[in-house]
């Protein structure tokens, strides 16, 4: 969910609408904002996206306040209607609290408020939040005090931000797990889950840290611990400004992130290969020598992350000769897996704060195994919470689906792979200097892919009318045949799956039934030659069973010309490495069939970008 609290001279409605306008890509499922204006509170909340609460915001305006809140929800208790909106109020109507998180015990704090005589009017575990506040208030008349003493019986995973009608010129906002930044401003203050939300207002910011409690007021921001003793605080200078948060002349986000992947792919190199060729890593936070003494790799992810998991351990065995393992994250922690000081665990997250990843590291931290994250988010949780971090510099992703997160996260996966080999010793072969010198040039392949683009557009308005798509792959095409099914889902709506093509003869040739489309991404001939003669056997199968094959295979690879009914080149490209030119098109095609579907592209229904809860 989106967060955005707002206390200064400027009208905190404009403020927190705009900022919430920044952070819709974090859930939409309704929205609402309160004031404090003339002794008294006020606040409007709405089901569905955004525009829906600026539309209830046209017919039926707010008063002028200073001093407000405002939240986007992506729905866990109750259904997205507008009573589950938040802001929630306490019955009389003074104090009104957002959330992003779960209560887990508050049932039982919700029986002991009845029988205190308060009656609730949501299914929300956030207005039991509401009502004890306004309690804890009217004893200690200190906002922060009384949330500090409210966060102390919550149990679970919470943000909370609240105002209270009689501490006008206040915003108080609590911290445990979900991300909450404080904006500071020249007499005014921001706190918001993303530095997105206020960077048109200041780009000097404070990181809230687990279990923390602020209180903003316009010239000064106070942080304590939950039990109240001062906390340190660390100011960032958010070093991207307010256009890399904006379209930039593009239809939706998603077009403008899949342009900018060239650059995102060489901003995550820049620095880190020498002129010899070598890597520099020094930023790692981990040494050298806890590097040597790793003897198996496990990556945890999530979503896109995690296909660029499954990526990672084709390189990382093959050039290190390490045993990798990958996992989705929400699965991890919960199968009691072997892992010891030896074990280097890998998360990749491109927020920095998905909780399962969170959970995922946290368990492996507690088993004494070190954690490198792969982050793109500077100062979020996942990469604070880590022994080293490789970030990657894609800039701000905000079309839910994500793209060129992912092509910067293979990249920071190959330079992990690279290093690992590199500290250890691993016996450095040809192969390897030659993958060094193509990853240094790849982003002007990435570029070349991008430019040849218009024919996949056309094929997928071709196709808006199928109920299903399948994708198939070997070897590092077969996370690439995940991801591009993915996709699909994510932004078409289509039942789309990825297999193993050498699978397919164990069951999901079935499946094929004439005019299906079937997207197959083909190896490099060159190299490992096997894969690539098994795969034109699959795509001549599927084809002899009335598929229609759209093949992505290398400029040059004429074996598979006579059974491709549409042919998608990419440059040529070393097999490990494929995978980022081979993803390009796949994207490019699930975004323009949501498009010609009608769906919304950067915000595909029911799904947010930073998913919070376990
Ligand atoms: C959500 C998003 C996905 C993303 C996944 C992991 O489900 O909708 O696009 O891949 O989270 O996100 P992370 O920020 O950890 O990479």
């Amino acid at each position: 969910c989106g967060i955005v609290g707002y206390v200064g001279p400027q009208s905190a409605l404009d403020v927190v609408v705009a900022g919430l306008k920044r952070l819709e890509y974090r859930g939409y499922d309704s929205a609402g904002v309160a004031v404090l204006a003339d002794g008294g509170l006020a606040a409007a909340k709405k089901a569905g996206k955004l525009v829906n609460l600026e539309k209830e915001l046209g017919d039926r305006p707010l008063p002028t306040g200073t001093t407000g809140i405002g939240h986007t929800r992506w729905a866990t208790h109750g259904a997205p209607t507008d009573a589950n909106a938040h802001p929630h109020l306490d019955n009389a109507g003074r104090v009104a609290v957002v959330h992003n998180g779960i209560i887990e015990n508050f049932a039982v704090l919700r029986a002991e408020l009845e029988e205190r005589g308060h009656t609730l009017a949501s299914e929300t575990d956030t207005e039991v939040v509401a009502h004890l506040l306004a309690e804890e208030f009217s004893v200690t008349a200190d906002l922060a005090e009384a949330m500090r003493l409210v966060c102390g019986r919550l149990e679970g995973a919470f943000t909370l931000v609240a105002v209270h009608a009689d501490a006008p010129d206040v915003v108080v906002g609590a911290r445990r797990n979900s991300p909450l930044v404080v904006g500071v401003g020249d007499g005014e203050a921001f706190l918001a889950s993303d530095v997105a939300a206020f960077i048109a207002h200041t780009r000097s910011a404070i990181e809230l840290g687990q279990d923390q409690v602020v209180e903003l007021r316009r010239d000064r921001v106070t942080v304590t611990g939950f039990d109240g003793r001062p906390a340190d605080v660390r100011t960032f200078h958010v070093d991207w400004d307010v256009s890399a948060a904006e379209k930039g002349g593009y239809d939706y986000f998603m077009l403008k992130e899949i342009a900018e992947q060239p650059k995102a792919v060489a901003d995550t190199l820049l620095g880190r290969i020498d002129a010899a060729g070598s890597l520099c890593l020094d930023e790692l936070r981990i040494s050298a020598a806890e590097l040597r003494e790793v003897d198996k790799v496990v990556i945890v992810a999530c979503g896109t992350a995690f296909h660029a998991g499954l990526i990672a351990k084709y390189a990382i065995e093959h050039w290190t000769r390490i045993p990798c393992e990958v996992e989705l994250a929400s699965e991890f922690r919960y199968r009691d897996p072997i892992l010891d000081p030896r074990t280097l665990v890998v998360a990749i997250s491109q927020s920095g704060e998905t909780m399962d990843t969170l959970m995922a590291l946290r368990h492996a931290r507690e088993q004494g195994s070190k954690v490198l994250a792969i982050c793109n988010t500077n100062g979020s949780t996942i990469p604070r919470e880590s022994d080293a971090v490789l970030y990657t510099h894609a800039g701000p992703e905000v079309a839910v689906a994500s793209t060129k997160a992912f092509l910067t996260q293979l990249v920071a996966c190959y330079l992990v792979a690279l290093y690992l080999g590199q500290v250890r010793g691993t016996k450095w072969g040809d192969e390897v200097g030659a993958v060094i010198r193509d990853l240094s040039k790849i982003s002007h392949e990435v570029e070349r892919v991008l430019r040849t683009m218009e024919p996949v557009r056309e094929l997928a308005r071709t196709l808006a009318g199928k109920n299903t798509v399948l994708f198939l792959g070997r070897h590092v095409g077969y996370p690439v045949a995940l991801e591009g099914a993915l996709k699909l889902k994510e932004l078409a709506y289509m039942h789309a799956e990825g297999f193993a093509a050498g699978e397919l003869k164990h069951g999901p040739i079935a499946l094929i039934e004439e005019d299906l489309p079937v997207v197959v991404v083909v190896p490099s001939p060159r190299g490992r030659s096997v894969l690539h003669d098994k795969i034109v056997s699959n795509i001549q199968e599927i084809r002899a069973r009335g598929a229609r094959t759209i093949v992505i295979a290398e400029e040059g690879d004429e074996a598979v010309v006579p059974y491709a009914d549409h042919l998608i080149r990419i440059p040529v490209t070393p097999t490990l490495l494929q995978p980022l030119v081979a993803t390009v098109p796949l994207q490019v095609f699930a975004c323009e069939l949501a498009t010609a579907r009608g769906n919304e592209v950067d915000q595909p229904r029911n799904l947010a970008k930073s998913v919070t809860v376990e």
